[in-house]
């Protein structure tokens, strides 16, 4: 149950639950003992509709986290426009931050760290359910038992008083999604929520996701380094590269269709999806975050650059309805 004050996300028919524009997140750095600063996000569009899963993929430093970070409002927008359930959420501050907090729950990489060593299972239940539901007393008793039945914590009478360090990493990875359901939220951010954990688990939290998305039509950003559950779990796959949207499309059609040159060389990289075409990878330098950066922030490690992509940034555009890449030469 909600206070009177807050207002939970209402969403007009056919609006998206997530609407990113224009985003720029930039951060200041000293470089060569001056400041500068770095544009980790970079003008990023993107949508994510009701009971969507947007899997966002790249490799390490490409800006995954910032962008989850900024729609969680962890940090803010330094320049565009997020608005999540019709609401714009790029500056709210306050009390309007905290209600906001009821529609989006993030869930971290690392459930041991997420978790607080010194509090049972069902104290990490029991402060959203108290402070964002105003549950008390049996109603809090029976809906953390409730929750932790929703994630497969079971027996729950003993999953209950257990503390952290007495789970697996998949439990505790379960603990984490309990405690980002307690608020009833409706849109999470998944930041390689599987990557901690051991390999022959990481098919079960998955697919407990993926069944918490069709029960509560919940959307999802899916941040991951891994296209084979990108393609798993997401319905649409973002290829982001130095703070840019390289290609997106539809899961199956990226995976089988690929055109920007790196969504190619990660594809060649993913055990069990052989791609027909394999580029050499030609240099492993990390891109070029500097903000006053020209041209194809991609250049220097793609094989197929030609001068035209040192000196101009291409743009994402539409290859065909769901299909963009920003690539001089994709088609
Ligand atoms: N608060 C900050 N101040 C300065 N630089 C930052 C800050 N947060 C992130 N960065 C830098 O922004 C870039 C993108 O970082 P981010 O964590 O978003 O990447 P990522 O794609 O999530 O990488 P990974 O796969 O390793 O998690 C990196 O170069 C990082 O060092
Ligand atoms: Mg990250």
């Amino acid at each position: 149950m909600s206070s009177p004050a807050m207002q939970k996300t209402t969403l007009a028919v056919g609006q998206p639950m997530v609407q990113v524009e224009d985003l720029v997140v930039r951060f200041p750095i000293r470089s060569g003992g001056r400041r500068a600063w770095i544009t980790p996000v970079d003008h990023v569009n993107f949508t994510i509709g009701r009971g969507e899963v947007l899997a966002l993929v790249g490799e390490s430093g490409s800006g995954k986290t910032t962008i989850g970070k900024a729609l969680m409002r962890i940090v803010e927008p330094s320049a565009g426009k997020i608005v999540v359930g019709g609401k714009d959420v790029s500056h709210i501050k306050g009390r309007s931050l905290a209600d906001y907090r009821e529609d989006a729950q993030m869930i971290f990489q690392d459930p041991f760290g997420s978790l607080n060593a010194v509090k049972t299972v069902e104290q990490h239940l029991y402060f959203p359910l108290k402070k964002h539901r105003q549950l008390r007393g049996d109603d809090l008793y029976i809906k953390a038992g409730e929750l932790l039945e929703l994630v497969g914590l079971t027996p729950v009478r003993e999953t209950r008083i257990k503390f952290p360090n007495e789970l697996s990493g998949g439990q505790r990875q379960r603990v984490a999604i309990a405690r980002a359901l307690a608020v009833d939220p409706k849109f999470l951010v998944a930041d390689e929520p599987i990557s901690m954990l051991d390999v022959s688990i990481r098919a079960g939290v998955l697919k407990l996701m993926n069944q918490l998305k069709d029960d509560f039509k919940l959307s999802y950003l899916y941040i991951t380094h891994d296209l084979a559950s990108a393609r798993y779990f997401g319905d649409r796959i973002m290829v982001m590269y130095g703070g840019q949207i390289m290609e997106t499309a539809d899961s199956r059609e990226l995976i089988r269709r690929p055109t920007h040159p790196y969504t190619k060389l990660l594809l060649a990289a993913t055990p069990g999806n052989p791609i027909r075409e394999k580029l050499p990878e030609t240099s492993n330098l990390a891109p070029n975050l500097l903000e006053g950066r020209t041209g194809c922030v991609f250049a220097s490690r793609c094989p197929l650059v030609t001068d035209r992509c040192r000196e101009e940034m291409p743009k994402l555009t539409v290859l065909e309805t769901g299909h963009s890449a920003a690539c001089h030469y994709a088609s």
